[in-house]
């Protein structure tokens, strides 16, 4: 029924080179689903009594990778952000890529600001790479264009968009290959390998005589070029290196590295036997998690791609679309980057410091990234030193979840290079200049208002109830 279907879709396309694309796209697609269906049926799954933490060879800690490099082997080097999601969880419309971080300038802003410093410091010519998605791609290019006579060489493509499936029929929700953006969905950024290999990129970067691709997601602002990094790969010739940090009891749910009967693999939670959760979750028994930090050589992407090795596991991911008047379940069939780490020889991670993971997932993040915690170098954000690369933990509520809510009741970040913790809850706003050191916790009731009026130094205080003070 699937195939029947994805022809019909195919039929509705009447350019003869879109129509190919498509075509190619939808035999993707259709690999995709027929495995998700094949594995269901099969109860794959990993074998718990197998899985252990990785050994000492698995993960080199970055203190014992060289630090004495040059920069003789950036020749080699490309690098990718990942930039086909859109901001929902932050309440934005458009790619997470654009919210503005510091001085008017967004993700995107800065990670380019990045590699022309890079290209600027070195004499080199490091080309950008942003794989976007149908969801990013225009509100990108607008972005991009004011680089253009820039000492940049950006180069963009989409990943794939494929169908989502209604959940109780498993058919395509498009009825037309130009139906509404809603029928349709980017496939997470395992999609990567196909999309780069199928856009001609690949192809592009391996005849310039690029190697080596750096892979992160495009609100790491930690995720900088590392040299000492790049050439370890390349002298123990890794095809694909993972940056992991030490896991905190903050980021118990990310991804994890395992070996499996000898080889290394990523563990999601999602593959955990709901009896074995604490475990995985456990900072004793895997240390480390994935920062989404990736090395990957050029030429086995496209030898996996070409010899059709991939099987990534597939997320399933359920979601709701409106139709009409009513909400009707739909499901979405994904894939992660980090999940293919099985199929590249020498295959390895690294564990790096914090300072390379510097997610913005929340407003609380946001917060951190705008303060006076950081400061901008040439695109990177620099913690202040007196902390010792420890931040303060920033919980601001469900008001704040939103960005623009966000920039409404906080438009001027607090100084906190001496605050510990911050609990805001309810309809709080921050005026110009506020100080906050310590624990500082804002409690506003539910229809009020606490307004903390301009120049307020706050230090280990409780704040409840409703005033303007
Ligand atoms: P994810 O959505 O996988 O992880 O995006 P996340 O940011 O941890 O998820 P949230 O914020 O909890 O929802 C990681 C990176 O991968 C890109 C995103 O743009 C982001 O930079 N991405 C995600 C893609 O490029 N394509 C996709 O299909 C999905």
């Amino acid at each position: 029924h699937m195939r029947n279907a994805l022809n019909d879709l195919a039929d509705t396309v009447t350019d003869p080179v879109q129509k190919q694309k498509f075509e190619k796209e939808m035999d993707n697609f259709f690999a995709l689903f027929r495995r998700y269906l094949t594995d269901n049926a099969k109860g794959n799954t990993l074998d718990w009594d197998r899985i252990q933490p990785p050994k000492p060879e698995q993960v080199v800690h970055y203190d014992d990778i060289a630090q004495d490099v040059g920069s003789e082997f950036l020749s080699k080097l490309a690098v990718m952000k990942l930039n086909g999601g859109l901001g929902t969880s932050m309440g934005c419309v458009g790619p997470k890529s654009v919210i503005e971080v510091r001085d008017g300038k967004s993700f995107l802003d800065l990670s380019v600001r990045q590699i022309e410093h890079l290209n600027r410091q070195y004499n080199v010519d490091v080309p950008f790479i942003l794989m976007n998605s149908f969801n990013t791609d225009s509100d990108t290019e607008t972005i991009i264009r004011k680089y253009q006579g820039h000492k940049i060489d950006i180069m963009t493509f989409n990943q794939s968009r494929f169908p989502r499936i209604f959940k109780d029929t498993l058919l395509p929700v498009p009825k037309t290959f130009d139906d509404q953006l809603e029928a349709w969905y980017p496939p997470g950024h395992g999609d990567l390998f196909e999309s780069l290999y199928n856009s001609g990129v690949l192809d592009k970067l391996i005849s310039e005589g690029k190697e080596v691709l750096f892979v992160s997601n495009v609100d790491n602002l930690g995720a900088v070029v590392d040299l000492p990094i790049l050439k370890h790969m390349l002298a123990t010739d890794s095809e694909y290196i993972m940056e992991l940090t030490d896991k905190t009891r903050a980021d118990v749910k990310g991804g994890t590295i395992i070996d499996y009967d000898g080889d290394v693999r990523l563990l999601e939670i999602a593959q955990v036997p709901k009896e074995h959760v604490e475990e995985f979750k456990s900072i004793k028994k895997f240390k480390y998690f994935n920062t989404n930090n990736l090395w990957i050589n050029l030429k086995a992407i496209k030898r996996v791609v070409e010899s059709n090795e991939l099987a990534m596991e597939i997320i399933p991911n359920f979601k709701s679309i409106s139709v009409g008047n009513s909400d009707i379940p739909v499901l979405q069939l994904e894939t992660a980057v980090g999940a293919a780490i099985r199929h590249f020889k020498g295959c390895h991670g690294v564990n790096v410091p914090r300072r390379r993971f510097l997610p913005v997932k929340t407003s609380s993040d946001l917060l951190l990234v705008k303060s006076d915690l950081y400061s901008l170098n040439a695109g990177c954000l620099e913690m202040d030193s007196s902390r010792f690369g420890s931040a303060p933990l920033i919980k601001l509520g469900g008001h704040y979840k939103k960005v623009s809510d966000f920039m409404k009741r906080i438009p001027h970040m607090p100084k906190i290079v001496e605050l510990d913790h911050l609990t805001i809850t309810g309809n709080v706003t921050l005026g110009k200049n506020v100080v906050l050191k310590g624990t500082v916790i804002i409690v506003c009731e539910e229809g009020k208002k606490i307004d903390i009026p301009n120049g307020s130094v706050l230090e280990n205080v409780v704040i409840t109830g409703s005033l303007s003070i």
